[in-house]
């Protein structure tokens, strides 16, 4: 099918048109024609490189009953992504070339975004044995990027092992980033809410004595080092230190690091005071690992991602069923869902300070770059493989979590009126939203 988009603003730039023909994009300019073209009006819409998610739980293999590959696809196409990255804490765990062929297939089975497997760092996360990394990185599936996330590698000597065996093929070590010993029974964020709640604390320390080493282990081997989900302001000191001190020898973008979107917006005083939707305290929807810092740190993160010391946003999107997740706090699974907002949160962030184009570079060109997935991150040009958003930016819309494409629910933003709207997805040339509904 061939699309014609009549004038939408190309990332910062002006309105022009944009035709898509085979999986590409033939033409962008003015006033362009097509026989045959579906015309879709891009008035007012921010055209974007379609988004790249580096961190996705997408559940499949093993707990289908709270997403699958299809729909999390779904999930990830309507918030305007055209790529997403697989973490490996599925069950099985993707610590083999079968189990990332399988979600690899399954993403091309499904066809709504382009699904990349992250294989696991050790077998079964254990932290223990390295899992086989060179039969993940020349399978079918590609592997480039491996984590054991939901699990720190705490292990010094693992690590460094993992970060030398990469390096052959310019892999990448992302790194859930949690001193285990120091989080022992934790809760939510230690601090003042915690003392006052009563639960017991998860420490800044505990993440950022655990960036501090792997920055200077990553630095000792000379590989690739990126770490997930960023939480403090601590942890952002350290990776300025470490980035400087790199880029003092002349090296850049061999250590990198995500933020989430929940962590640039939302607190630690959510957890005592909930939200509109969710009215009252202890409301497990809040609770997520990393766990919601300050608003201290919200600020240092929003701060660091203005700058570059923090390169992306990634989503951590977590589905979990009803019973994981609408119980006792204690009891219930960490992890929100984030696909389907990702954007409106960055929007309402961050818009102000880095415009569309630092839209781009932090939820497309630059999380492309990382990922190695050179189809995606590029902006609407002749010959560029046609993976683009359209975005109405002065659309509001209020979160639904019964109308999410997730087949979880646990969204902290449900009840919350958000900035700017996904209206249409294509990915290699084809229409994976449109009008703001999903296509299949
Ligand atoms: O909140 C989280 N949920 N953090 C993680 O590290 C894992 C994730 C999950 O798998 O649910
Ligand atoms: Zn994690």
């Amino acid at each position: 099918m061939s699309y014609l988009i009549k004038g939408a603003r190309i990332v910062d730039g002006e309105p022009a048109d944009i035709l898509i023909r085979d999986g590409k994009v033939a033409e962008v300019g003015a006033g362009l024609s097509a026989a045959g073209a579906a015309v879709v009006d891009a008035d007012g819409l921010v055209a974007l490189p379609g988004l790249l998610d580096l961190h996705t739980h997408l559940r499949e293999p093993g707990r289908e009953d709270a997403e699958t590959v299809e729909t999390g696809s779904r999930a990830a196409a309507l918030g305007g992504y055209t790529a997403v990255c697989a973490m490996a804490n599925t069950d099985p765990t993707a610590d083999t070339a079968g189990v990332v062929e399988q979600v690899h297939r399954l993403g091309q089975q499904a066809g709504l975004v382009e699904v990349q497997p992250i294989g696991a760092v050790s077998i079964g996360l254990k932290g223990e044995q390295l899992a086989e990394l060179g039969a993940m990185a020349t399978s079918a599936a590609k592997v480039r990027i491996f984590s054991d996330d939901g699990h720190c590698v705490s292990d010094p000597r693992l690590m460094r092992r993992a970060l030398e065996y990469v390096k052959a093929f310019d892999g990448v070590i992302a790194q859930h980033a949690e001193e285990p010993r120091l989080t022992i029974g934790a809760q939510m964020h230690e601090g003042r809410e915690s003392a006052r709640l009563g639960l017991t604390g998860w420490p800044a320390v505990a993440e950022e004595a655990i960036i501090a080493r792997d920055a200077l282990l990553a630095g000792h081997v000379g590989s690739r080092l990126h770490i997930c989900h960023v939480s403090t302001a601590g942890s952002v000191e350290i990776l300025r230190w470490a980035k400087a001190r790199l880029r003092a020898s002349g090296v850049t973008g061999r250590i990198t690091s995500e933020v989430t979107p929940h962590h640039l917006l939302l607190t630690d005083a959510q957890v005592g005071c909930g939200s509109d939707a969710h009215p009252g305290s202890y409301d497990p929807v809040f609770k997520v690992n990393p766990p919601l810092r300050t608003g201290e740190d919200t600020a240092a993160l929003r701060d660091a991602l203005a700058d570059g010391v923090i390169d992306v946003v990634a989503t951590d999107h977590a589905p979990h069923t009803v019973e994981d997740k609408e119980c006792e706090w204690g009891y219930a699974r960490p992890g929100m869902l984030g696909l389907q907002t990702a954007l409106s949160i960055v929007v309402e962030t961050m818009l102000e300070r880095i415009g569309w184009d630092g839209v781009a570079d932090r939820m497309s060109r630059v999380p492309a770059r990382i990922a190695g997935l050179s189809d995606h991150g590029r902006d609407p040009a002749p010959g560029a493989p046609a993976n683009l958003a359209l975005v109405d930016p002065a659309a509001r819309w209020t979160v639904d979590s019964t109308a999410l494409a997730s087949r979880s629910q646990n969204t902290p933003y449900a009840g919350m009126e958000l900035p700017a709207a996904v209206v249409a997805t294509f990915l290699a040339g084809e229409a994976t939203v449109l009008d703001g509904k999903a296509v299949r």
